[in-house]
């Protein structure tokens, strides 16, 4: 597949929110860019499945989290690294700002769901993905920018500036139950 430019995609916000350092330090092989409406085609899912199991929803309800992803201005920024050559995604991650009552209205950024494909890994596109999206982060105001880790990549985190502070806590819901909100 042609590579496909910004301007002819359908864009989760707008690829000047992307710092410009962090594009200029791209191979010239590689475009960074907000998530597109069309990146289930990319290979978004199978990027994603180096992370934890992800289950194929199909292309109609991919488009339709997209969608409400974007309902919510200003909130969730996800965005891809891309291979020119076959269109194709090869690195992912999300940063989404959650407005607080606290600290005069202040807002947190939080870093989710961050991977690189195996052939592409160790090339510094997970760094990266990290500065755009703290850079999003701290250019919507944030006055932190946050995330979860496993212990094995805390020194891939190190290298990205994070410190280790407090600790996670989980509880998962019973599976028996709808796993997605109600449309
Ligand atoms: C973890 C991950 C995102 C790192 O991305 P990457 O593109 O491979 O890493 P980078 O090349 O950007 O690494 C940047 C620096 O961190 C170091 N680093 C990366 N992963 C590391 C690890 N697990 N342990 C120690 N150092 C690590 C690199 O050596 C590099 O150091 P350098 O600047 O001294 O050369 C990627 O390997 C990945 O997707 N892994 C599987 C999914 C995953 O675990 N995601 C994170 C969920 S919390």
């Amino acid at each position: 597949m042609p590579f496909t430019s910004d301007a002819e995609l359908d864009l989760l916000f707008p690829s000047d929110q992307i710092p410009a350092f962090v594009r200029k330090q791209l191979p010239a092989e590689l475009h960074i860019r907000p998530l597109a409406s069309t990146d289930y085609r990319r290979g978004h899912l199978s990027v994603l499945s180096v992370l934890t199991v992800v289950t194929d929803p199909g292309e109609d309800a991919w488009r339709a989290q997209f969608e409400a992803l974007r309902a919510a201005p200003r909130t969730y920024y996800g965005i891809v690294i891309v291979d020119k050559a076959s269109d194709r995604i090869v690195a992912v991650g999300t940063v989404f700002i959650e407005r607080k009552f606290l600290r005069g209205l202040g807002s947190v950024g939080h870093i989710e769901d961050i991977a690189v494909d195996k052939s592409q890994q160790g090339k510094k596109l997970g760094l990266r993905i990290i500065q755009a999206l703290t850079g999003i982060s701290e250019n919507s105001g944030c006055y932190k920018t946050i995330l979860n880790c496993s212990d094995s990549n805390i020194p891939f985190y190190e290298k990205c500036g994070f410190q280790k502070k407090e600790n996670e806590m989980a509880k998962y819901a019973p599976t028996d139950r709808p796993q997605t909100p109600r449309l």
